[in-house]
């Protein structure tokens, strides 16, 4: 039998966005419909690696049944559920448009109109990609940079700043990018190489990712910005 390109490999995927509950009716979220997390975990499955999806709110369903899914809402839940579930892991790919800011306080009850402004009090989240990146024996870390203008700058500061292996950009500028079929990714290593892998289906970009995550993991090739 022909052995699939990560076959033996272990693979962490978050997808969707996250919910930041303000009271019971209101929440705040990123844009993120699932769809490209989604054909990632089942790209890596295809290719033979044992996958766990961790999602945030969606209507997306994974294809292959072998995919382990965990279904999370808040930033704070899909830290906890990716850090429980990185024992072992080759790769995480970190695809959720996770919220940056929560609310700091969570209302018990429906917050009532008054008045024509209001104030809402937000603390940062904590990075997930960034705080498994930082972990002292991490796996390959890909993350995702969804940016409106100045997407290889912007998200080669991302790459560097969350000392990650690789990152896929993609522009979201003028309805690409979210909740399509299609999307266009530039990856950035950080060993400086580019690959712009065009516009095409969100499953054929799923296919290249996960083809190209595989030679890395072969070739051992796995640099970050500070070694
Ligand atoms: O879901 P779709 O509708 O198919 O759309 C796909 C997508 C555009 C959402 C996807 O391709 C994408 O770009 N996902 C990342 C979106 C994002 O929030 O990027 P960011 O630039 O804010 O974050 C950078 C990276 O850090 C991402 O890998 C993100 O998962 C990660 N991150 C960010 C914040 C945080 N608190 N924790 C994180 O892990």
């Amino acid at each position: 039998m022909t052995e699939l390109p990560l076959s033996g490999r272990k693979v962490l995927v978050t997808a969707g966005p996250t919910y930041e509950d303000i009271d019971p009716v209101r929440y705040l979220a990123n844009r993120s419909s699932g769809k490209m997390g989604f054909a990632i975990a089942d790209a890596a499955a295809a290719a033979g690696a044992e996958v766990q999806l961790v999602a945030g709110p969606t209507n997306c369903q994974q294809q292959h049944a072998g995919i382990v899914r965990s279904d999370v809402r808040s930033a704070l839940q899909m830290l906890d559920a990716v850090l429980e579930k990185l024992q072992g892991v080759d790769v995480f790919i970190a695809c959720a448009a996770v919220a940056d800011y929560r609310p700091a306080r969570l209302a018990s009850e429906k917050i009532k109109k008054s008045g024509t402004r209001m104030q809402l009090e937000l603390v940062r989240n904590p990075d997930i990609l960034a705080t498994v990146a930082a972990l002292p024996q991490p796996p390959m870390t890909v993350g995702f940079a969804a940016e409106t203008c100045q997407v290889e700058a912007h998200a080669r500061r991302k790459l560097q700043q969350k000392n990650i292996h690789l990152i896929a950009a993609n522009c979201v500028a003028g309805g690409q990018g979210f909740d399509r079929c299609d999307n266009r990714l530039l990856l950035l290593y950080a060993d400086g190489r580019q690959q712009d892998l065009g516009l095409q289906s969100k499953s054929a970009l799923a296919d290249e990712l996960i083809q190209v995550i595989a030679t890395e993991l072969r070739a051992g090739l796995l640099a970050t910005a500070t070694p």
